[in-house]
Parts: structure tokens; sequence; C-alpha cells
């Protein structure tokens, strides 16, 4: 470091000591991958105790980083839920990989800002290149075109922005207010994720104006209940916009009759957007094909392969049928950028209200090239196999009850007897796995049924992990039994 006019150093931290903390962090991150097994999956500490642990104010003078780094591990570390351990088993595997690591270090070291093509060429053209191999995989036609963000929510609110503008016109140029615009309605079913009501607040469509449909048995979308609620809001004088249909909905991975749903949108004039930010990985299976049933037919569809595709959290792509109609919502370009903005062929910032943009593209290169479209199916595969495994153990035990079907690596079950099946035991049972460091499972309704989930795609699990868990079940169920 250089001495500035004041005394204080400037510069960054010298080289020497930069490659020794690399080294060690390298270490430790190697360690952490190959031993997270022992770990505590959740910290024992009550809200609040890791602020008091730290200090109150920001320093005014620069600490030493070796100190710094000591007290990630001594009192952030061990506050952390560790997701990448095998048996962790809540919400949708984010799973990290060896690949996936290593590419969130080079770009932490290469630090770009992907908004235009000449502010990192690269980053721009390895965003186009992986969002290819991922409309190949999803087998989507090349009419539709890709985007990443960091999430669906971001990725859902962007295609119904464009779906507003299509039916509204010109709410870029005038906005929503003090026009003589109709009540648009959204349709979803009533197992679809709330990032689409987000979607229409932030959108200003209104929480209200998002329907929910009812689902059936198998909590997929009715569309029968779906014409009707359409025929209804048309007779009241609304003007359906848009349906969100799910792939892989958050509590049981349902998937919704798209070619139907498809059907309605056609002969109302909606858009189609797909949520398959869970469900989408499983296009890569071949012998999954019914699960892309009906996608050509959609507007846009959005994936989060940070759920099923093995990308570091978070990674969501957007894609759009005719991509210009998204593009030309939000393509705007200050005076400061137009020099960086002319000639290239794509400029990502043109396609959402972003301007600067992660280098997201490496992390799905390098894991997606680590692994094969093969090698990432097979993992799959297998997960859905522990699934299924999972499941023919609760359907073997009088005590245990399926209560959706098993179409993807997400198990949802009750516990039969009276006694137990009440929302307060599940919770208990819930918190009690939890509380001993050796799983994680969460919590979910389904039309009105307490239930318990079990969600499957950590690239660590194996059968050994899941029949532990299962073990710890039947042993909180015999104990609660007496
Ligand atoms: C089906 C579905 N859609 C959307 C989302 C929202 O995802 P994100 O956290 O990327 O916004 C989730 C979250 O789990 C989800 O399960």
């Amino acid at each position: 470091m250089t001495p500035g006019a004041s005394g204080t150093e400037l510069g960054d931290i010298s080289p020497d000591s930069f490659r020794r903390l690399l080294h060690e962090v390298a270490d430790w991150i190697a360690d952490y991958r190959e031993n997270i097994n022992d770990r505590p999956i959740s910290p024992t500490a009550q809200p609040g105790a890791i602020i008091q642990a730290l200090p109150r104010f920001a320093p005014e003078i620069g600490e030493p980083v070796e100190e710094i780094w000591r007290d990630v591990q001594e009192l952030i570390v061990p506050g952390m839920v560790h997701w990448g351990h095998p048996q962790f088993m809540g919400y949708f595997g984010s799973t990290s990989t060896g690949p996936g690591v290593l590419a969130e270090m080079i770009c932490a070291a290469l630090n770009v800002n992907a908004m235009t093509w000449r502010t990192s060429p690269a980053a721009t053209e390895l965003e186009t290149v992986v969002l290819e191999w991922l409309r190949e995989w999803l087998g989507l036609p090349p009419s539709f075109a890709g985007v990443v963000y960091d999430t669906a929510s971001i990725s859902t609110m962007h295609a119904l922005a464009a779906a507003r503008e299509e039916a509204a016109g010109t709410v870029r140029k005038a906005g929503l207010a003090g026009r003589q615009l109709p009540l648009f309605r959204i349709y979803t079913s009533d197992q679809a994720h709330s990032s689409v009501e987000k979607a229409a607040i932030a959108l200003g469509l209104g929480e209200e104006n998002v329907r929910r449909v009812a689902s059936d048995a198998q909590f997929r979308l009715a569309t029968e209940a779906l014409r009707l609620m359409i025929r209804h809001d048309v007779e009241k004088g609304f003007r359906p916009l848009a349906v969100v249909a799910t792939v892989g909905t958050t509590s049981t991975a349902s998937v919704d009759p798209v070619l139907e749903i498809a059907a309605l949108c056609r002969s109302h004039d909606m858009w189609l957007h797909i949520d398959a930010a869970y469900g989408g990985g499983l296009a890569l299976l071949p012998e999954a094909s019914w699960v892309k049933d009906g996608w050509n037919e959609a507007d846009s569809l959005v994936i989060n392969p940070h759920k099923m595709l093995f990308v570091p959290f978070d990674f969501s792509a957007l894609f759009v049928k005719d991509i210009a109609r998204l593009r030309d919502v939000f393509s705007l370009v200050p005076e400061y950028l137009r020099g960086d903005s002319v000639g290239a062929d794509i400029n990502y910032m043109d396609y959402g209200v972003q301007l600067g943009r992660r280098f997201r593209a490496l992390k799905a290169w390098m894991v997606w090239r680590a692994f094969g479209r093969e090698g990432m199916a097979a993992r799959i595969r297998e997960h859905m196999r522990l699934a299924r495994l999972f499941a023919s153990w609760l359907e073997t035990d009088s005590r245990f009850e399926l209560l959706a079907p098993v179409t993807m690596g997400v198990v949802c079950f009750g516990i039969k007897n009276d006694l137990l099946s009440s929302e307060e035991t599940t919770r208990s049972l819930v918190e009690q796995l939890n509380s001993t460091g050796k799983t994680y499972l969460t919590r979910t309704k389904l039309h009105g049924r307490d239930a318990i989930r079990l969600g499957l795609g950590n690239i660590l699990t194996n059968e050994g992990h899941l029949r532990t868990v299962w073990q710890m079940i039947l042993g909180y169920v015999s104990r609660a039994a007496n």
C-alpha cells in the first residue's frame, strides 16, 4: 500500500497477503465441501445474537483482513444454515458444486458489469451462448430468446410487463394512472408462487386482479374452473391479460395442463407465461418430454437453473417468443451509454429494469460443461429415484400418508394418526427434526391439509443420507405416539 496525502494508506491490500489469504480461503472452501456432512445444518442461536456479537459501529480505521477472516469463521459461519449439507432437504436444492464455486471466485476477481456488449464482450456473448444451450435443452424453438436475471420473481415481472404493454399499448410512455384502460386480470392456480402477485403489485395491475384458480386433486390448475372464471370476468367488464401456468409448483411440484391452458389463452388473446422455475430442469431428461407439452405455445417461460440445474444461486433465465416485445418495453439508452451501446448485436441492459448486471453466465457455462447434459440428467434421475424410494417407504408404513403424487424431487406427506396430524404436531415434528441439526425439512398446506415437505436436489445427497432422515422421522413418530 502507498501512503496518501493525509497519511492514510491507499491502494489494495498487499499482493503477498492477498495470495496467502487466497490459499487459506481456498483450503477452507475445499475442507468445507469435503466435511460439510459433519456440520450442524442450522445454527442454534436466537434472533439478534449475531448482531450482538458484531461491532456496533463501522470501523474508522481499516482492520487486518486476517482478523476479519477469523471473525468470518468464528462469528459468521456458525450462524449459517448449510444449504449444501446433503441432509438439507428444505425448499428446492440450490446445490453448490466445485465448478460453481470456482466460477464465482473467478467472477469476483473479474468484477465486470455485463450491461452492454462493449462493457464486457465475453460476458455478453457467453450469456448468449449459455442461453442458447438452455433453450435447446428445453426444446424451445429458435423464435424464443432469453435473458438472465437474478430470480424467477424478477423474470415473471418482466414477462408480465411485456404482456401488459401488448394489451394496453402505451403504458411504457403514458403510464396507467388517469387513463381509460380496462381492468386487467391475471390467472394462476391456487398452487402458484406468490411472485405472480408481487409482479402485479410492481406493475400497477393490483394484487386483487391476480385470480387464483382452483387446483384439482393432483394440485394442477383446473382448466374448467379457469374457463368459468374468465367468462365471468369478461361478463363483468374485466380484460383477461395473462395466465401464469406452473411446471413444478412450489409445494408439490405439480405440472399444470399447459396445452389446455394455451388453447384458452389463444381464444381470449391472453399472454401465456410458464413458471418452470423448478420443473423446467426436467426437460433435460428425454424420458420426461411430457413436461414440455405446450411450451411452444407460450409467450414466455422462466426457469431457475439454480434450482434443478446445479448452477449456484442466483441465476434465472427468462425466454420470450419474439424477444423484441420485451426489449421494446425496457430499452432506454441514457446519453452517457450511447457510445457503449452502438454497434453491438445485443446489450442485455435493454431487456429489463436493471442496468448493471452480474456476469452470471460464467458459472452456468462452467457447471454445464463440467457435467454435460447427460451428467446432469443422471443426477436429476437419481434425485427422482430417491424421491420415489422415500415415497415407497411412506406407503408401506400405515402411520404415514403420501399427500401428493411424486413427479420430481419433492415428497409431501402427512401422519395418519389423528392425534399427530394437527398443524401444531406437524410444526413440532419439523421443528424437532430440524433442531437436531441433522436435517432440514419444511411444511406446507395442501388443500387445507398440513403436510411435511421433503425436497431432493443436492448433488451430495445419497441413499444413505435419505435413510438417516427417514430413521429420524420414524423415531420421532414412534416417540410421539407413545
Ligand atoms: C414455482 C416457483 N416460482 C417462482 C419462485 C420464485 O423464485 P425466486 O426466489 O427465484 O424469485 C419459486 C420459489 O421457490 C417457485 O418455487
